[in-house]
């Protein structure tokens, strides 16, 4: 037995053989390594060239074909080929560990580790060694450059990781952007993705897609049926990975982002490791989401006591600006968009502190705990379009008309908390420079979140938002928040790959065509399926602020040719569907109310449900098709149920087998209408209450566009 230095609880199984010495072609070239429960299997071999590969199969059905793996450094041959094992390591791990906040509270972190340490049997004899993590739900593999004579700093230029296909898999993808995820979600074969040709999007205020490369998580069904999902994990100091297609070898092969300013993809003092590369396999759609392979592989929570993290819904100073209704700034513009010299109030502003009263008002009447204020700092009147963005954001100096001390008191009286917000333009280092007063100014006002925001190409020029000096960046503020207590939802962010497990600070981030899409993009709003597909992709890889909540479905008396594309009932279903620590309420407050000026009966939903959960499930879905999720809240007794479908009907049946056997419940139901339709009749909605218990089954309904939600409470 050895101390396992991977996991903090954890029984490891180990055994090690040392091939040093043997520089005479290698007897041991192929190396297996099964999963916990023996159904998945991964095989690593070196050819005779010498080149690493690796395979996997689940269930004796080959998944991954055998496929190559190395790295090309600059200055220096590839590190691919001419390798001898000179080393074999093997454990396995079982952990258990719990989330601060979550999906879920409790988690169980099963697998089985190999280690193949390769070195060249020539000069310059370097050494790599690759890492595979055999789990029940799919496998990890990552590179280790360990310390070794000659080698200090390497400058990588490109990563040859393949992962070949057994077949032209359908696949639900974006393109390979490297500057932003928020694409519409495609779904076609393997061997017809074209992600050039997405370029120009319009609705983007930056945008690169440079080849045929796709964005991960992406999620694939083979003809057989098996669910699969690319990915990475603990993308830590290096770029982010893209999928190129190779349509010749039917195989994804990785594509770092770069950068134009420097030249290469990656920067990296040796010793290091690259991120994992992920690959989840399930027989159900619904698995793939429940997996929490992509938390398993980052390190445990390094900044110990993250109490100040509280999950809770939200609403905003926002979607007034989406609307159009109000400005993030005050001032009135000439034609060019440039402030007009002495008219600093256009009338319009969103973040006054009247305004901000209102909605601190409407928040604690419902039982919502924090409010987002954007616009209500100095800087927004140079935002988009200006070229000139360094310097210009002040992310401590409040525009005239907010008086931030005193929302922030008036908040506190009345139990709400306000969410900082800092967009940055993209200008980075004019962030970098003020983090830490920004922060220390939330710290002096008790503010423990805040929202950041990268609009526009990156400055320094030249870099992308997902290459290495931007995945630093963001690392960066993540560090600097938690010395100062504070949360970070990023839009315009890097993909999550579970670095929540490290930074439980990182609560929330955007990362996909969000809602707000629906207020202003050319195509008048997301798909109908667009939701129930996010769920199976983007999902995988953790939080999303996707904003639901929307009772203005038709957006009427701001946007003529914009909407909504989903029943109300499916807006209250999103905040079970999607997970988020934080979940906003998005519409205005006068959209909560009917005509006579009540709370709509279905707000209520969103007042009851949870935000932080001791289990989910998810018990039924297809991707891009229609998911149903259940989640039963921590320190409560009571489940809630979210459904979604795409622009079809549904008639589903549901057991009621989670909930607890000794129990009878209430199950009020907040469903589609009759009638309901997205597109002809969203607003149809009914409540009912019936008593229900683990032996029934509900029958869920779902009209096109449709959703429904369902709180279940126990009866006392
Ligand atoms: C883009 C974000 O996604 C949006 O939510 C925000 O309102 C604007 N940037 C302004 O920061
Ligand atoms: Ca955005």
């Amino acid at each position: 037995m050895k101390h396992n230095p991977f996991a903090f609880f954890a029984i490891p199984l180990f055994f090690s053989f040392v091939l040093a010495g043997c520089q005479k072609k290698q007897q041991v070239t192929e190396f297996q390594l099964t999963s916990p429960n023996g159904k998945l299997e991964v095989t690593v071999s070196l050819n005779e060239r010498g080149e690493p590969l690796y395979a996997v199969q689940y269930d004796g059905q080959s998944v991954i074909t055998p496929s190559g793996l190395g790295m090309e450094l600059q200055g220096q041959k590839p590190l691919k080929s001419g390798f001898e094992v000179v080393e074999v390591r093997e454990e396995a791990i079982e952990e258990r560990w719990t989330m601060p906040w979550g999906e879920q509270r409790e988690v169980e972190n099963d697998y089985a580790h190999l280690m193949v340490g390769l070195r060249e049997t020539e000069m310059p004899r370097r050494i790599l060694n690759l890492h595979f993590k055999a789990y029940d739900e799919g496998v990890a593999f990552r590179y280790e450059i360990p310390e070794q004579e000659g080698l200090d700093t390497v400058i990588i230029t490109d990563e040859h990781s393949e992962f070949g296909l057994t077949g032209n898999h359908t696949c639900w993808w974006i393109p390979g952007d490297w500057d932003i995820y928020e694409h519409n979600y495609q779904e076609t074969p393997f061997l017809e993705i074209d992600a050039v040709a997405m370029n120009g999007n319009t609705n983007l205020a930056q945008t690169y897609i440079p080849e045929n490369a796709v964005n991960t998580p992406v999620t694939m069904r083979t003809e057989s049926g098996l669910h699969l999902s690319f990915h990475e994990a603990n993308l830590t100091d290096y770029p982010g990975m893209t999928l190129k297609v190779d349509t010749e070898n039917m195989a994804w092969v990785s594509e770092l982002v770069g950068s134009e300013r420097t030249g290469y993809k990656a920067l990296k003092v040796v010793p290091f490791v690259t991120p994992w590369r992920t690959v989840q396999i399930a027989e159900r759609a619904g698995d793939l989401i429940e997996s929490t392979l992509i938390l398993n592989l980052n390190e445990p929570n390094q900044l110990g006591d993250v109490s100040y993290v509280k999950p809770m819904k939200y609403m905003g100073i926002w979607w007034g600006m989406h609307l159009g209704k109000n400005s993030w700034d005050t001032w009135q513009k000439d034609a060019d968009g440039y402030p007009l010299e002495g008219k600093p109030y256009n009338g319009t502003h969103g973040a006054t502190t009247e305004e901000a009263k209102r909605y601190i008002d409407f928040a604690a009447a419902h039982g919502i705990g924090g409010l987002l204020v954007e616009g209500w700092n100095v800087g927004w009147e140079r935002w988009i379009g200006f070229d000139d963005r360094e310097g210009v954001f002040d992310f401590v100096t409040p525009y005239p008309d907010y008086d931030i001390e005193e929302v922030v008191r008036y908040g506190k009286e009345k139990g709400v908390e306000i969410i900082m917000h800092h967009e940055t333009s993209a200008a980075v280092t004019t962030y970098d420079e003020q983090l830490d007063t920004a922060f220390a100014l939330m710290q002096a006002l008790g503010l423990h979140a805040v929202k950041t925001g990268y609009v526009g190409k990156i400055i320094p020029r030249g870099e992308y938002h997902h290459g290495q000096w931007m995945v630093n960046h963001y690392r960066r503020v993540l560090d600097t928040a938690a010395k100062y207590g504070v949360a970070v939802n990023a839009h315009e962010p890097i993909k999550a790959t579970g670095i929540r497990r490290t930074y439980p600070n990182a609560i929330a981030r955007e990362g996909l065509r969000g809602q707000e899409f629906n207020a202003w993009s050319s195509e008048g709003g997301n798909k109908v399926d667009h939701p129930v597909t996010v769920a199976f992709t983007r999902m995988l890889a953790g939080p999303i602020d996707y904003t639901p909540g929307v009772f203005n479905l038709m957006l009427d008396g701001y946007k003529e040719n914009n909407r909504v594309r989903s029943t109300l009932a499916q807006q209250l279903a999103l905040y079970v569907v999607f997970y988020s620590p934080i979940q906003m309420a998005c519409d205005l407050p006068e959209h909560y109310l009917t005509e006579s000026g009540e709370t709509h009966p279905m707000f209520a939903f969103i007042e009851e449900v949870a935000v932080d959960w001791e289990e989910s499930r998810v018990i039924n879905g297809e991707v891009g098709d229609f998911v149903t999720i259940t989640r039963h809240e921590r320190n409560g007794d009571r489940w809630f149920l979210g459904s979604i479908t795409d622009e079809n009907a549904r008639n589903l049946t549901v057991s009621l087998d989670f909930l607890d056997p000794e129990q009878s419940y209430t199950a009020t139901i907040y469903a589609d209408g009759d009638g309901a339709d997205w597109e002809s009749n969203p607003y149809s909605w009914s409540i009912d209450t019936i008593s229900v218990s683990a032996v029934d089954s509900l029958q869920i309904r779902l009209a096109p566009g449709g959703g429904q939600a369902v709180v279940f409470e126990p009866r006392l």
